[in-house]
């Protein structure tokens, strides 16, 4: 019989291994959602508003338990960092889907119980070790350079995320359902700068934390958005002539 320290370091190598094979992977297939939403051949779909709720709730259930089954007894540290986790996850949860003009859309079944199979267990692995496996963090912490770096990262990363992806929803009327060019804010250097504010965001909890299990969730969310935000790049120069032609993918002046 394995301990639990032993599995969830296990799961954590495990997405390390995961997100490696998916970044090449995505390099040849787009995941089918959202403008690359495929109907045929990837079995049934569901509403795109109930499939966000669905794969985005144990990113909120999963820590809450976590911190109550903790045999630990925490301090102001944890729950701060269960505070910025809930902060992100709460809006991503409740409030992003029923934001965003998803009007008709749909999401593949598949993708939305992938996707809640992996928040089941990259939140496992984050709060299990921040409330009762990984080491204590000692009060001190809180003025740790780490945890004032990491927090002003993800901040910055939540704010370029949130205005990236409210500019987005302006660009549909509340009937509408096509895509147009993006404009203002990082829009200007780049397709997609609510990737590039998750990924920062994913960055300054792992500076943060310092844990393992939070650097193999950045891995994981590189692995996804990068080539992903390729897709994008590729699709809006492909559909509009008018693309503007000095805008890199993700990151400003770079990639
Ligand atoms: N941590 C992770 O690993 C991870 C993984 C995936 C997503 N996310 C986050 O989840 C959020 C949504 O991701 P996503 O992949 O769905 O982002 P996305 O492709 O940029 O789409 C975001 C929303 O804006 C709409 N939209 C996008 N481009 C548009 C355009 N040119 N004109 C009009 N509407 C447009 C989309 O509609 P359609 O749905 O109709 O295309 C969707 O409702 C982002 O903030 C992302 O950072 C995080």
């Amino acid at each position: 019989m394995i301990d639990e320290k032993t599995l969830l370091h296990g799961i954590t190598y495990t997405w390390f291994g995961i997100s490696a094979v998916v970044l090449i992977l995505l390099f040849f297939l787009t995941a089918p959602y959202g403008r690359h939403h495929a109907s045929k051949g990837w079995g049934p779909s569901i509403p795109a508003q109930a499939g966000w709720l669905f794969m985005e709730l144990p990113a909120v259930l999963v820590p809450i338990l976590c911190m109550l089954l903790s045999t630990r007894e925490q301090n102001i540290v944890i729950w701060l960092f269960l505070g910025i986790w809930l902060f992100h996850y709460i809006h991503r949860t409740f409030i992003y889907p029923f934001r965003m003009r998803m009007n008709g859309k749909k999401m593949l079944l598949l993708i939305a119980s992938l996707a809640f199979l992996t928040n089941v267990s990259i939140n496992y692995a984050n709060f299990r070790w921040l409330t009762e496996l990984g080491p204590l963090y000692p009060k001190s912490w809180l003025t740790n350079p780490r945890f004032l770096c990491g927090a002003a990262v993800f901040f910055v990363g939540f704010a370029i995320n949130f205005h990236s992806d409210e500019l987005l929803r302006k660009l549909r009327k509340p009937e509408e359902t096509g895509y147009k060019i993006p404009k203002g804010g990082l829009y200007r250097w780049v397709s997609c700068p609510n990737y590039f504010g998750e990924i920062l965001e994913w960055t300054g909890w792992f500076i943060a934390t310092s844990s393992l299990p939070a650097l193999a969730f950045l891995v994981w969310t590189i692995s996804n958005l990068l080539p992903r935000a390729i897709s994008h790049h590729r699709w809006y120069k492909e559909t509009f002539d008018d693309y503007p032609s000095e805008r890199k993918a993700l990151i400003p002046y770079i990639l």
